[in-house]
């Protein structure tokens, strides 16, 4: 028998960065984000006589494998379970050599299918805390659409708990992939860098404020509200690492946020936001992705690869013999 999970990544609106717990993943302040149909995980999961990772059909044996067997070895002990082996065969749906970070979607995959393979019978939540051990963005990937990533003191207390998991709103991502680079700063160094930050206490509370501001937006059904406030708190997530001396930011990642102004001054909604790398994401309504994507194409001439994504689903998982 095999267990198998297939999970979608997500566009953080309002953005995971600091932690309060390292080991346990719990943030600093909540987040809220997309789940996005264009990029997943598939992870099939079986006992084995040893451990084993096998990437897109490679077997891998470096710092990844290293990465999924000593998390499988943290969810074994977090649920009192025997020590055991696995054969982990992931097929990961997410453009890598673009510069798209999966540890999102790999980690709710692998969460799911262990749950399952271990006839744990994981609510939501639980399986939400199980793969935020993981990493922190992939508690977020258990729903479809709108999610919010609670803080909390305890393990137990920080879950995502869906906001609408088929939106109405016609929000679509263009991803503006500028080829892929080797991470300077990893997101758990950045997130600790920045904890240093003069301002990370305000950031903690532009947050907070953010998250209630973005349910509110997306209650009303309000594109351009929602577009505002994901653009400024990812302004902000940039502001604090410069503050701290480092930057994710290319000379490219600029060029898309003046694009995203340029394409408002012309009566189009578009915002911008940018993760731990100088790839950038475009903002739009679904019936505007193609004039914003011609948009993208001529002014980076070549060097830049767009990928458009909407809303997509939860976690699936499922056992076969
Ligand atoms: C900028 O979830 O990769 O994408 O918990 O250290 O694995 P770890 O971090 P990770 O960080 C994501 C950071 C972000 C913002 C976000 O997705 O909320």
């Amino acid at each position: 028998m095999a267990s198998f999970a297939l999970a979608h990544t997500n566009l953080a609106l309002v953005k995971y960065w600091g932690k309060e717990n390292e080991k346990l993943r719990l943030p600093s302040a909540p987040s809220l984000s997309l789940t996005l149909d264009a990029f997943y995980t598939k992870t099939k999961l079986s006992f084995s006589k040893e451990d084993r990772f096998v990437l897109d059909g490679k077997e891998e044996k470096g710092k990844e494998a290293q990465r999924v067997f000593s998390y499988l070895s943290a969810l074994l002990s977090f649920f009192r379970l025997p020590p055991s082996h696995f054969l982990v065969d992931s097929q990961n749906f997410v453009p890598k050599s673009a510069g798209f970070a999966s540890s999102a979607s790999a980690f709710c995959a692998l969460a799911a299918a262990f749950g399952k393979e271990m006839g744990l019978s994981l609510s939501k939540r639980e399986l939400s805390v199980a793969s935020r051990l993981g990493s922190g963005s992939a508690a977020r990937s258990v729903f479809g659409g709108f999610v919010l990533w609670k803080e909390g003191r305890e393990s137990e207390e920080s879950f995502a708990v869906p906001i609408e998991e088929k939106p109405s709103m016609p929000i679509c991502v263009l991803y503006l992939s500028f080829g892929a680079e080797k991470k300077k700063v990893s997101s758990t160094e950045g997130m600790r860098l920045s904890k240093t930050s003069p301002f990370f206490s305000a950031w903690r509370q532009e947050c907070r404020k953010a998250c209630k501001e973005a349910r509110k937006a997306i209650e009303d059904n309000s594109f351009e509200r929602l577009g505002q406030i994901s653009e400024r708190n990812a302004c902000q997530m940039h502001a604090l690492t410069l503050s701290c001396g480092f930057s994710y930011l290319s000379s490219y990642s600029l060029k898309a946020f003046d694009l995203a102004k340029e394409i408002r001054e012309e009566g189009v909604s578009c915002y911008w936001s940018c993760d731990a790398g100088s790839n950038a994401a475009l903002l739009c309504r679904k019936e505007d992705l193609n004039f914003v994507r011609e948009k993208a194409e001529r002014a980076f001439e070549g060097a830049v690869s767009c990928f458009p994504a909407s809303s997509g689903p939860g976690v699936e998982a499922w056992s076969e013999d």
